[in-house]
């Protein structure tokens, strides 16, 4: 089975971030997005994907290349962003007639991949979710799905599709996808990977669905601070660093200066920080960073960025009340 991993997006919602550094390379709980997909697929023995390039796709490549020598990587580029289904049809010539597993590059899934290659249908992950308007939904009878509506505006279903694509008939879905281009069928003015799945049914092809209860989105600030929570609540490791104060669960890596400062809970600090006279909680600071006195809650930095705050200095008589804010 063969990974498909679309990652050309450029990741508007996590602007000011998002302009320098692809979406998938930012950090969370330790390392970039991609890498816990990454690390996911060869826990499972998947060792061939194909990524789907475009904004700043060279440093995609060159980050996985280097730390993945023994995946077989293979990229194609998406040289415009007309959706995801579009995308997939880019990756077509990787993967012929094989079986093929999507995964959205800005998602982190805790889903056992070993249980889907044995299903013998291809099949959707879903989850249900209260208000499914911006996602896919699938109507199901029998456990069968019989239909799939792209961002519905009055959904019938909550059972919403949440990025994971498990397609047994691969060269069906590259006719499918090659139909809606011929006919120039979008849904908000993209090729839907969720039409081209629709054309399959009605073409034949059965769909079932797994429950994907473990879906943590990375797409926007607030969601990339959830799943850097869930992720170190799962894997944070007890640490000690002298005049520190943590706060577990966090993650720091071995090459983060830190001193005098309390750290976490939940917080991420990067390769080559420096934290100085600071408490930064439920933040994630990439590498290379300095931060110096400051109180940093809910917060995102940048890589190579300086944050600096200020120490106030007083002389407070009795009886006096003094906010600052
Ligand atoms: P999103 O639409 O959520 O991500 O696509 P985005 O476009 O990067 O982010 P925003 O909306 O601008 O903030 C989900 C995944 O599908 C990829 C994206 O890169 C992301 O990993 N994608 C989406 C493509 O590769 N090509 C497309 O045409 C659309």
């Amino acid at each position: 089975m063969r990974a498909i991993i679309p990652v050309a997006g450029f990741g508007t919602r996590l602007k000011p971030h998002t302009l320098t550094h692809p979406k998938v390379l930012l950090n969370v709980g330790g390392k970039p997005i991609v890498a816990h997909i990454i690390d996911k697929l060869i826990e499972e023995n998947i060792t061939e994907a194909t990524f789907i390039v475009g904004y700043l796709g060279e440093r995609i490549e060159d980050y996985i290349s280097k730390t993945y020598p023994n995946l077989k990587a293979e990229y194609v580029e998406q040289k415009e962003l007309l959706g995801l289904g579009h995308a997939i049809y880019q990756a077509a010539p990787t993967f012929n007639d094989d079986e093929i597993l999507i995964i959205l590059g800005d998602t982190v899934f805790d889903v056992d991949l070993s249980q889907i290659s044995k299903l013998e249908t291809s099949s959707l992950g879903v989850k249900e979710i209260k208000d499914p308007r911006r996602f896919g939904v699938a109507e199901l009878e029998d456990g069968l799905i019989t239909k799939l509506i792209e961002k519905p505006e009055n959904p019938t279903t909550n059972l919403a599709l949440v990025g994971l694509y498990y397609i047994k008939n691969s060269n069906l879905l590259t006719k499918s996808i090659e139909e809606l281009m011929e006919k120039n069928i979008k849904t908000k003015n993209e090729y839907q990977l969720t039409d081209a799945l629709q054309l399959m049914i009605e073409k034949g092809e059965k769909f079932m669905t797994f429950p994907v209860e473990g879906w943590y989105d990375c797409g926007k600030p607030e969601t990339l601070l959830s799943t850097n929570r869930f992720i170190l609540s799962k894997n944070g490791e007890p640490k000690k660093i002298e005049s520190v104060v943590i706060n577990e669960p966090v993650y720091i890596a071995p090459t983060a200066k830190i001193k005098n400062s309390v750290i976490g809970p939940y917080a991420t600090i990067s390769d080559n920080c420096e934290v100085t006279d600071s408490i930064i909680k439920n933040s994630i600071i990439n590498k290379n960073s300095k931060v110096e006195r400051i109180i940093l809650a809910d917060s995102i930095i940048g890589a190579d960025a300086r944050v600096q705050g200020s120490h106030h200095k007083m002389n407070v008589g009795d009886s006096l009340e003094l906010e600052i804010n």
